[in-house]
């Protein structure tokens, strides 16, 4: 099963886990304010789910502003699609690693929880950061193992977690754990983000699993 079909198959489970899981809403809230859209402004999210992100960054960008998601799963654009575009979203189905989008239109751009998703994530970030363009504003929300004392204890629990959660027979057997590709590749996206972007904040949250970098594009 690939990624797409994994994401349609588990739908309606992924949106409710991506509204209603434990400390999710502040995740989203901390990458919403770290993006910081200012009203009016057109936000894109690349691997944009269920949409879960959108009421977060509704309030910031008002009625006047944009927001489009990105994703090539079918199953999460129907739910995002029958929620949010009442509320003023648009989805377009497509790679996000490409997003047909015109560079000039778009102030903003972010993704959550993609990074480790991605075979090559720090070309992915410099797509996006091309996307919006000197002056514009670039977020990143991702988990990955904590390093920090104390928490590392639970991270025997996040591996089955990624492991649970990564759709089945997606990678190679023998690439490794996926917890160390998602780790190196998380770790390579945000680094990226810094080497594109200035004014840069970075904040670990939920005990050092999840990883918010913001930044101007230079
Ligand atoms: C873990 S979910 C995160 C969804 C959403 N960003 C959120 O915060 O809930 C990862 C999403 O990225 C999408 N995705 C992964 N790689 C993609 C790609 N190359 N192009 C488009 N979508 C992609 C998947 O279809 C899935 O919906």
């Amino acid at each position: 099963m690939d990624a797409p079909e994994f994401y349609t198959t588990f739908s309606t489970l992924y949106d409710a886990l991506a509204r209603h899981g434990p400390g999710v809403g502040r995740l989203r809230e901390a990458l919403a304010d770290a993006l910081a859209p200012a009203p009016g402004d057109t936000v894109v999210e690349l691997g944009c789910g269920t949409g879960a992100n959108h009421p977060h960054f509704r309030d910031l960008i008002g009625p006047a502003g944009r927001y489009v998601g990105v994703d090539f799963s079918p199953g999460v654009l129907d739910v995002a699609s029958d929620r949010e575009r009442a509320a003023g979203a648009a989805f377009v189905r497509a790679d996000a690693t490409r997003p047909p989008i015109r560079s000039a239109s778009v102030d903003a751009c972010c993704s959550a929880f993609v990074s480790g998703m991605l075979a090559e994530p720090a070309a992915a970030v410099r797509t996006w950061a091309d996307l919006v363009g000197p002056g514009g504003r670039l977020a990143l929300l991702d988990l990955a193992r904590t390093t920090r004392p104390g928490w590392r204890l639970l991270n025997p629990g996040f591996r089955l977690f990624v492991r649970l959660g990564s759709p089945p027979g997606g990678a190679n057997p023998f690439d490794g754990s996926p917890t160390a590709r998602l780790d190196e590749r998380v770790a390579a996206a945000h680094r990226e983000l810094g080497t594109r972007c200035s004014d840069v904040t970075t904040a670990t949250l939920a005990g050092g699993f999840a990883r918010v970098s913001a930044g101007t594009v230079r």
